[in-house]
């Protein structure tokens, strides 16, 4: 059984006084479900103080463990100071920092040494989903990005069309099943059926509450990653709600 996720990714956003969005979410959470915030690494240990049973995460980190690599952080640092996920790949680091699937390899590698869950991020732009190359897109940057020895316990992969971030575009329910089914499919051909059902599936892009259900329905999708829409309680809360009343 995987259980579902609701993943927060706050993304340049937030300072000391959103610690008391996290403190409020924390009333949602009813442990029959997992949820995950990734605010900005300086507000990882406030958010640790009041987060409860909410996991917290970190956006990014570098390949090696240590050394002259100004501004960024290591997998270790993250977890010294109580992150247990990261987000690797995502499409604003691939397009902003020019990370390709080898980087997010590495990084995932470097994440799994110091303990921490990868989530793992893979996307179409709409250009390449309009060219019907999403699946290859998706297939290659599964292939790429994923290093092996991954398990359900330190991988999750988060579907996240480009054109749908921060967009308030969102595929069709049978547009997000198709792309699910086919990351499904190609875990559990790489890595074996137990492990490649084992591995939980977020999708993400504009998701919120009045999207939440029907794509929470979706079969193989396993929870969300949000963005905007995880920055307050009042507008998380309620993902987290149909989450958990998807079960
Ligand atoms: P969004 O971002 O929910 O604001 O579209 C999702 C993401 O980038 O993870």
């Amino acid at each position: 059984m995987r259980r579902k996720l609701a993943a927060g990714n706050w993304k340049m956003n937030g300072t000391t006084a959103a610690l008391a969005e996290i403190k409020a979410m924390t009333e949602e959470v009813t442990g029959d479900i997992d949820v995950l915030i990734c605010p900005p690494s300086p507000l990882i240990t406030g958010a640790k103080s009041v987060s409860g049973d909410i996991a917290i995460g970190g956006q990014d980190c570098h390949a090696k463990p240590s050394g002259a690599h100004t501004g960024d952080i290591s997998a270790a640092m993250l977890a010294d100071v109580g992150a247990s996920h990261v987000i690797l790949g995502h499409s604003e680091r691939r397009a902003d920092h020019d990370e390709q699937d080898d980087d997010v390899r590495a990084k995932t590698i470097a994440a799994w040494e110091a303990d921490l869950i990868a989530v793992v991020c893979v996307g179409e732009t709409l250009a390449e989903r309009e060219a019907q190359n999403t699946l290859d897109i998706i297939g290659g940057q599964l292939a790429g990005s994923i290093p092996d020895g991954a398990t359900g316990l330190n991988l999750v992969v988060a579907y996240e069309p480009v054109w749908a971030i921060g967009t308030g575009k969102v595929p069709t329910t049978d547009q997000i099943g198709e792309v699910h089914d086919f990351i499904r499919a190609k875990l559990e051909r790489r890595f074996g059926a137990g492990v490649g059902r084992s591995v939980r599936l977020l999708y993400g892009g504009s998701v919120k509450a009045s999207n939440a259900d029907e794509i929470f329905a979706v079969s193989n999708v396993d929870g969300a990653l949000v963005g905007g829409a995880s920055l307050t309680a009042a507008d998380f809360n309620p993902i987290i709600k149909a989450l958990n009343a998807s079960l």
